[in-house]
């Protein structure tokens, strides 16, 4: 529904990148693996049933509270049906990587969404090392990965900046012989290679490259997941365009490969401002306080699109409420995320009587005034989270279609938004 603002401290649930690697290295790693903060969202759980079918003991005692008992580097067992990870590219594609180099065979698949995304860029690198990976004919899930115990290291370049295609090869890494490093054109998110440290496995950077060797081994340890950005990013976006809205977005990540958002709505005039800045388990944390301020267009960086990859959704409707014009370049990867984030991003800017004009990489957005209007996120959970939150300045009521998937990365987002002042309903 039209109208309100946003208040009050809030605190969203835990990042996803990182509950999706706690269970990972937990189920390599010798020991216990504490992790609390867990994002029980869909993509996170798909993972964890995913080592639950591989003979990883993991217990949930309690909400955000997951206990993993390591079963080694070498522990894993052959998975006797399909892994099924639904919605999620970072547990298809970091499993490409770790499970490449197990003793057994696995099948991974997944919903509608997942399995029409590219695949190939990590089978390629993978094929390399010398995998064996079978993917459909045009490089798309159901995959057959044949393991193979004597992958070599190889050195890579990669021609996106992608964090899942860098966590692949590194994960690889960890089996092959000799070294392994990943050169990236610009900087994605760093968790992996922080966690593997965190675990006891070091990890060289030089520069743009990161290089793990082959043969070592993990040992437990605890985890506690900050709350993701990415979800956070949606209030930012609802915050700045309500007018008098103050909201304390609590114990945030702030790793600087993340907060590309924050730096883009800083240079759109938005007040943001980051508090009780400390570090908690190996990552940067804050409570990020966001009170409304005029917007105005500007050109994105270029620089800080990977930095905001996930957030380009929330991105766009401050865009469509901040006075002239935006434009963003060097975005191509918006097409191949959950949904075509283009072209799905436009088409309801556009029903919502926005200007929103996709280009090949990009988009270019004339603020102007939100109408109310039906609007279809595609299954895609942040196109869903995004259009809600534009109902902040918007003349009539907003109905989003298709919003399930919101619980894969934030289950409870109607209620928390509409503790915070959203007027949002589940119809
Ligand atoms: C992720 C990496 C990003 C991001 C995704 C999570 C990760 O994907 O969009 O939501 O956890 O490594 P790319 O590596 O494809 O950019």
């Amino acid at each position: 529904m039209p109208g309100g603002k946003l208040s009050g401290r809030v605190r969203v649930p835990g990042d996803k990148s990182i509950s999706h690697r706690s269970i990972m290295l937990g189920a390599l790693a010798e020991g216990v693996t504490e992790v609390s903060g867990f994002l029980e969202g869909e993509d996170c759980l798909a993972t964890l049933e995913a080592f639950r079918v591989m003979g990883v003991k993991i217990e949930r005692p309690e909400p955000g509270r997951v206990i993993i008992h390591g079963a080694g580097m070498h522990g894993l067992r052959t998975p006797h049906k399909p892994l099924d990870l639904g919605n999620s590219g970072t547990s298809m594609r970091l499993l490409c990587g770790l499970l490449a180099a197990q003793p057994f065979s696995a099948t991974l698949t997944g919903d509608a969404s997942l399995t029409r995304r590219p695949m190939k860029r990590v089978i390629e690198p993978l094929t390399r090392m010398g995998a064996r990976i079978e993917a459909s004919p045009d490089g798309t899930a159901p995959l057959i990965i044949y393991g193979n115990t004597e992958l070599r290291g190889i050195d890579y370049a990669m021609p996106v900046a992608s964090a899942q295609v860098k966590s692949a090869l590194l994960l690889a890494g960890l089996y092959a012989q000799g070294r392994t490093c990943v050169t990236e054109p610009a900087p994605a998110r760093d968790h992996t290679e922080r966690m593997l440290q965190g675990f006891g496995c070091p990890v060289a950077r030089l520069g743009n490259t990161v290089c793990v060797q082959g043969g070592g081994k993990l040992r437990a340890m605890r985890i506690m997941v900050p709350a993701d950005i990415s979800s956070a990013a949606f209030f930012m976006a609802g915050a700045s365009i309500a007018a008098g809205s103050d909201v304390m977005l609590e114990h945030a990540g702030v790793n600087p490969t993340r907060t590309g958002v924050v730096n883009i709505l800083r240079l759109m005039g938005a007040n943001i401002e980051l508090l009780n800045e400390r570090t908690a388990g190996g990552e940067p944390v804050a409570d990020i306080r966001v009170r409304a301020a005029p917007l105005h267009g500007i050109v994105i960086p270029v620089e800080q699109v990977p930095l905001a990859i996930d957030e380009f959704p929330a991105l766009f409707i401050a865009a469509a409420c901040a006075q002239g014009e935006t434009v963003l370049q060097g975005a191509h990867e918006l097409r191949v995320k959950e949904s075509d984030r283009i072209q799905v991003m436009a088409d309801g800017l556009n029903a919502l009587g926005i200007s929103a004009r996709p280009t090949p990489d990009g988009m270019v957005i004339q603020g102007g005034a939100l109408r109310g209007g039906d609007v279809d996120s595609h299954g895609d959970h942040r196109v869903a989270m995004a259009f809600a939150m534009a109902a902040l300045r918007a003349g009539a009521p907003i109905t989003i279609r298709d919003c399930a998937n919101v619980n894969t990365s934030f289950p409870g987002f109607a209620d928390l938004a509409r503790g915070a002042g959203l007027n949002i309903r589940q119809i």
